[in-house]
């Protein structure tokens, strides 16, 4: 490699019971976009957290352009131009400063005492970091009221304030839309041509194939190697990954269609959901697609008690139904995996075996008594269901890696009898081998005759799955297709809104 770029040598890094990097070399060079992958718990962020200064007890040397260097903690890190967007942006801002205070931080909270704070010095910089990266988000704006991506874009507006020479995405596009994916790649475009690395992380490979020209691959801890991204294709680096050969992403099961199960008549409530009907069957996978922010969100949560202000009909096997909050709709025969896993779907403070019994906590219950063994051998038994990767089931969620906490989320609830099962983006950052492990679990819900409504924005996830799916636009239902008969186009033309002949 040339001299130039930055390098880390045999970097090891423990966590009490988890060896989670084990002498790795990674290297990248000046101006590349380079992709670290691996699956879920494979070390990618711990590599990136010693990067950038988070822990103190690693072994291995890190080099910037052939020359050693040290790097303690995040301001070393930042001093030799290494900045990290984490995946939760909103950890890293202040929600209610504004863009321009949020980008100048370092500088509103720098270390030189300040006596004056030049307001208007703060503004035009900000203003000209977003300029730099072809941007034109309001500086007096406060962050609280962004979006997801646009704090993104904050984030990295900052990064560039300070000359990042490594910057770090890890798993930036999870949450965005296409548009808002493709915006971020114009602007790891332009960063790129100003000369800076990016190290990008991503469960979606077909991104990678598209803005990344070199790609390092981890597996438990390891490097399995780095390669050169014309040399590869999906398929070679998915089975590096895995250390196997991914079978088939979606399995098939062969389900027989029984009778109606679930039904929702002219249903309209908070969130913009507008009259919506919609039915499930027995044994069915019913898709809801459309475009982040169609209502599909917003529909299920309304499906699963969050608001007692709705009008419509909501129907349970034959009986109506009217969950008035969560525990309500669990104890009516409802699941939901809900999309926000770190707000919503889990207690990232508490142990895998407490997240993954809680909603069904009644079935270890023997009047006052709790039955602890069975408690835990449940979660292990999730724990070995959806694959999680942890040293027990006493380990706490926070310190289980990103992927593996969406499995947490999804685990406790296949353990609970609902008849209806919903499911709103599932497999976000979840890594390509344990999708396939999800699907197949969702596979054999719908063997035991239950039903389960879908909601993604991914068309091949729609496509691959469901058997019949609602396309839902601006909060309604704005299509009813059969899965067999349709494709991406025709799910895109529905969900954006064409289409429709009245
Ligand atoms: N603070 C921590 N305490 C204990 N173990 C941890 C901690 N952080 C990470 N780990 C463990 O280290 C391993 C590597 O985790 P890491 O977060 O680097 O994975 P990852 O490759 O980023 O996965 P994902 O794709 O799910 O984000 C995992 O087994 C994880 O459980
Ligand atoms: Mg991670």
């Amino acid at each position: 490699m040339n001299s130039k770029g930055l390098k880390m040598k045999g970097i090891s890094m423990e966590f009490p019971g988890v060896r989670a990097l084990d002498g790795v070399d990674f290297s990248v060079e000046k101006g590349e976009v380079h992709a670290l992958i691996g699956a879920n718990g494979a070390g990618k962020s711990t590599l990136m957290k010693v990067l950038s200064g988070v822990y103190q007890n690693t072994a291995g040397d890190i080099f910037i352009d052939g020359e050693k260097i040290e790097i303690h903690n995040p301001m070393d890190a930042k001093n030799h131009g290494v900045v990290i967007v984490y995946q939760e942006v909103d950890t890293a801002l202040v929600p209610h400063l504004t863009v321009a205070e949020n980008i100048m931080m370092d500088y509103l909270i720098g270390d030189q005492k300040k006596l004056f704070i030049d307001w208007k010095m703060i503004q035009r910089e900000a203003k000209s970091a977003l300029k730099n990266l072809g941007l034109n988000l309001d500086v007096n704006k406060l962050v609280s009221e962004l979006t997801l991506s646009e704090k993104q874009m904050v984030l990295i507006g900052r990064a560039v304030f300070h000359k990042a020479e490594y910057l770090i995405l890890d798993e930036p596009t999870a949450p965005l839309s296409v548009e808002e994916t493709n915006k971020l790649f114009e602007i790891v475009e332009t960063v790129k041509k100003q000369g800076v690395s990016v190290i990008f992380i991503s469960h979606r490979l077909d991104e990678i194939f598209r803005i990344c020209e070199r790609i390092t691959v981890l597996r438990d801890g390891q490097l399995v190697g780095s390669y050169n991204v014309k040399t590869e294709t999906i398929d070679s680096i998915v089975e590096k990954m895995l250390g196997r050969k991914l079978e088939a992403t979606f399995p098939k099961h062969d389900v027989e269609i029984g009778g109606k199960l679930f039904e929702v008549r002219q249903l309209s409530g908070e969130g913009g959901v507008n009259n919506v009907n919609m039915h499930v069957n027995k044994g069915e996978i019913v898709g809801l697609s459309g475009l982040v922010g169609a209502g599909k969100t917003e529909l299920v949560k309304l499906l699963f008690g969050a608001t007692q202000k709705y009008e419509g009909e909501v129907v349970l096997n034959g009986k109506v139904v009217a969950p008035k909050n969560p525990a309500q709709a669990v104890k009516t025969g409802f699941a939901l995996v809900p999309e926000e896993r770190r707000r919503e779907g889990i207690l990232v403070h508490e142990s895998i075996e407490t997240n993954s019994t809680l909603p069904t906590l009644e079935k270890y219950c023997n009047g006052a008594f709790i039955n602890h063994n069975q408690i835990r051998e449940s979660a292990i038994n999730t724990i070995k269901t959806v694959g999680v990767k942890a040293p027990n089931e006493k380990q706490l969620v926070s310190k289980l890696s990103g992927g593996n906490q969406q499995k947490v989320a999804i685990g406790k609830w296949l353990i609970s009898d609902a008849d209806i099962f919903m499911f709103d983006e599932p497999t976000k950052g979840v890594d390509v081998g344990s999708k396939a492990e999800i699907y197949n679990l969702i596979g054999g819900l719908v063997a035991n005759k239950k039903g389960v409504i879908y909601a993604t924005c991914e068309f091949s996830e729609i496509l691959g799955l469901t058997d019949r799916v609602y396309v839902m636009y601006n909060g309604t239902i704005a299509a009813e297709l059969v899965t067999k008969n349709t494709n991406e186009e025709e799910l895109l033309l529905y969900s954006t809104g064409g289409g429709r002949n009245e």
